[in-house]
């Protein structure tokens, strides 16, 4: 009997073992992104880790192709300095690389780079792209803004299932400061493992589908504060949402009269509350994460960016007669 359920551990371990192309906008050198590559390969999984080299929050899905060969400033964290080669990785792991680039790029960078020069013999198929997870959430109207979310909708642009994960810590932390993948209270660590648990539910699911996700899809998962953050909370409940609707957010600015400088806002106007595909019945992420507590959001978003049947005929209408 032992031995038979020692079997069926190893046959599943086997057979879920993905090749998962890891990003984030925080840097490659961030705890989170850290924390996420170690449980993943201990989870069995192959894990390319291609990052920013610095800091690149808020840089969206913007396409940055570096034409400078070596550095001209340091590094997040001054941890790759000044000089030093554009791109590369870590001495002691050909697994985990920067590039000095955005988000977005950095996916670019690892598929037609990374993947074919360095892993050529290995001729590694990416299974899914996980980015993230951000120090910060990422609901509603950060959809465009996010570099954690600009890696996502351009990886599944490029015909590649996608994940984006974002948490409730957004300190800007250094993992060779942080990281403690046997602390159960450090929500990097927490994070990893939840991200973990979300992605082998995918793969599990997947059977023999040769995608993890529809073709065009994605999701964005937010995560609420958790351990040294809120300790009564170490394993969020997952709930289904929407990006849009009530409640959610987006960036916006108001000017300090006593500064005299604009300052971000994200709650300063009700943003877009719509529903023209998707479930109309779920709540918003920002209403999960915000108003309830030790829950992490799920949406599911297409990458399709035409209006649907409907509402494209209905704006036809209003084109005529220049068309149709
Ligand atoms: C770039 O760095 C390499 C060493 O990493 C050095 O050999 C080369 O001279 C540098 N090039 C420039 C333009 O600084
Ligand atoms: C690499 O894998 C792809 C499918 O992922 C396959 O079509 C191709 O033939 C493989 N190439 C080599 C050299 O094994
Ligand atoms: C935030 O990150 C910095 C850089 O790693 C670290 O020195 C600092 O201790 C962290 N602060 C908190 C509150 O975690
Ligand atoms: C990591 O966390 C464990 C459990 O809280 C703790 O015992 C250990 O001292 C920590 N390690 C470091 C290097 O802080
Ligand atoms: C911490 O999480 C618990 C549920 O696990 C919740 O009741 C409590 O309100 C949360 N605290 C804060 C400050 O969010
Ligand atoms: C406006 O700026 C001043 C000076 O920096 C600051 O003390 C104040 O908190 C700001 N007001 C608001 C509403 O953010």
């Amino acid at each position: 009997m032992q031995f038979n359920i020692l079997g069926l551990c190893l046959l599943a371990s086997t057979v879920l073992a993905k090749t998962v192309l890891l990003t984030n906008d925080d840097s490659w050198a961030s705890t989170n992104i850290r924390a996420t590559y170690y449980k993943l390969k201990e989870a069995g999984h192959n894990v390319i880790l291609v990052a920013p080299v610095s800091q690149r929050s808020g840089f969206g899905g913007q396409f940055y192709v570096q034409q400078n060969k070596n550095l001209t400033s340091n590094g997040e964290f001054n941890y790759v300095l000044q000089g030093a080669p554009s791109w590369g990785h870590e001495l002691t792991d050909d697994h985990i690389w920067y590039y000095n680039g955005t988000p977005a790029s950095c996916v670019a960078f690892a598929l037609t780079y990374v993947l074919p020069k360095y892993f050529a013999t290995q001729n590694y198929s990416i299974d899914l792209v996980v980015s993230g997870p951000n120090e910060g959430t990422n609901m509603g109207g950060l959809y465009t803004l996010s570099g954690t979310m600009g890696a996502t909708y351009n990886a599944v642009y490029r015909n590649l299932p996608a994940i984006a994960f974002s948490g409730s810590n957004s300190n800007n932390s250094f993992y060779k400061d942080s990281l403690n993948l046997s602390d159960p209270l450090d929500p990097s660590t927490i994070y990893a493992e939840q991200t973990v648990s979300l992605v082998n539910t995918i793969f599990e699911n997947q059977g023999s589908n040769p995608r993890a996700l529809p073709l065009g899809v994605g999701l964005n998962v937010n995560y609420p504060p958790v351990g040294y953050q809120n300790e009564t909370c170490v394993e969020p409940k997952w709930v289904p949402t929407r990006i849009t609707g009530d409640f959610a957010s987006t960036a916006d600015m108001v000017f300090n009269e006593t500064a005299g400088v604009f300052e971000w806002s994200p709650h300063s106007y009700a943003a877009l509350s719509v529903c023209n595909s998707g479930d109309c019945s779920l709540p918003t992420e920002d209403f999960i994460i915000s108003r309830t507590a030790c829950q992490a959001s799920i949406s599911v978003f297409q990458v399709d960016y035409d209006a649907n049947l409907a509402l494209t005929l209905q704006t036809h209408d209003l084109l005529k007669p220049l068309i149709g």
